[in-house]
């Protein structure tokens, strides 16, 4: 038996990605969980349904980008809109769906993370003395989107095809409280970008999956060393995000000491604040009252 938990109408009102399509077999039900409901996702030849574990009620649902989507309210807009998912000479695929024990927001808040490049990913997304987040513009857009440009970051090997250490061109995307996009420049068409839009399930406050929808563009690059590639960087972060402490995101700007500046942290945590966003979150009124003051690992 399921309790819904969630009380903010934006996300139930929203799509969520529930499964990769991948990951179903015909005919076989599975189960997960999105905001405290548990859910179980059929597909036939005909269709795929989503019903709710306690009710049997059907859940909205539909496919798009290789996912399953769900709503648990009555949906208000359709999903992210992937741009790139248009242009034929990209891979379009699943990098995997990852289950982590931290709060979805969490998770978004590292993925906007530069700082931790050559402490996690050393050898790949950063090594030292390269430590230094150089500055960058963040702003909030027409569409209330979170916007960070002229991200630099020097990696010794950005992607599947880097031959070399090289500054990397980063543009983040804040979509939706559980929605980012990664833009990185591509070593073979420096003008172009490399895409990474992470769509993350809030299976409760504390847990997460993170679905990540690749868009490589194809030229010198294999499918399938872009979805490793994915899956080796992630797997790196995971045990880093299941450390981190609360589980839950504070809100409260004071709630946690950065070690380094990080605008568009403090931006995402504001901006949820002021979209009165709550779940997986610790709001501003409870951490100040609770004293909360967590450290950031990640
Ligand atoms: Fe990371």
């Amino acid at each position: 038996m399921s309790a819904p938990s969630c009380n903010d109408r934006a996300l139930l009102n929203d799509w969520h990605v529930v499964a990769d399509c991948l990951a179903l077999t015909l005919d076989v039900p599975f189960t997960t969980r999105l905001m405290g409901v548990d859910l179980i996702v059929t597909r036939s030849v005909l269709d795929t349904r989503i019903v709710r574990a306690d009710t049997g009620h059907r859940v909205c649902s539909e496919g798009r980008y290789g996912f399953v989507w769900a709503c648990l309210g009555k949906p208000e807009r359709d999903p992210f809109y992937v741009r790139e998912s248009d242009e034929i000479d990209r891979h379009l695929l699943s990098g995997g769906s990852i289950a982590v024990n931290v709060s979805g927001l969490r998770l978004v808040e590292n993925f906007l993370d530069m700082g931790h490049f050559p402490f996690v990913h050393t050898g790949w997304l950063g090594e030292e003395p390269h430590t230094e987040v150089l500055p960058y513009n963040v702003t909030v857009t027409e569409e209330d989107e979170i916007l960070a440009t002229e991200c630099k970051f020097y990696q010794p090997i950005a992607s599947p095809t880097a031959q070399q250490g090289m500054l990397v061109d980063y543009t983040y995307k804040v979509i939706r409280p559980y929605t980012v996009a990664l833009y990185k420049s591509n070593p073979v068409h420096p003008t172009r970008m490399d895409v990474i839009v992470l769509f993350v399930q809030p299976v409760d406050e504390d847990n997460c999956v993170a679905h990540s929808y690749l868009c490589y563009l194809k030229d010198g690059m294999e499918a399938a060393a872009v979805r490793s590639f994915m899956q080796l960087i992630f797997a790196q972060d995971k045990p880093i995000l299941e450390n981190q402490v609360p589980k839950r995101l504070p809100l409260d700007p004071r709630a946690e000491t950065p070690i380094r500046a990080d605008i568009v942290s403090i931006k995402y945590r504001r901006w949820l604040g002021e979209r009165a966003i709550t779940y997986g979150a610790i709001p501003l009124h409870v951490a100040s009252s609770a004293g909360v003051n967590g450290r950031m690992e990640g």
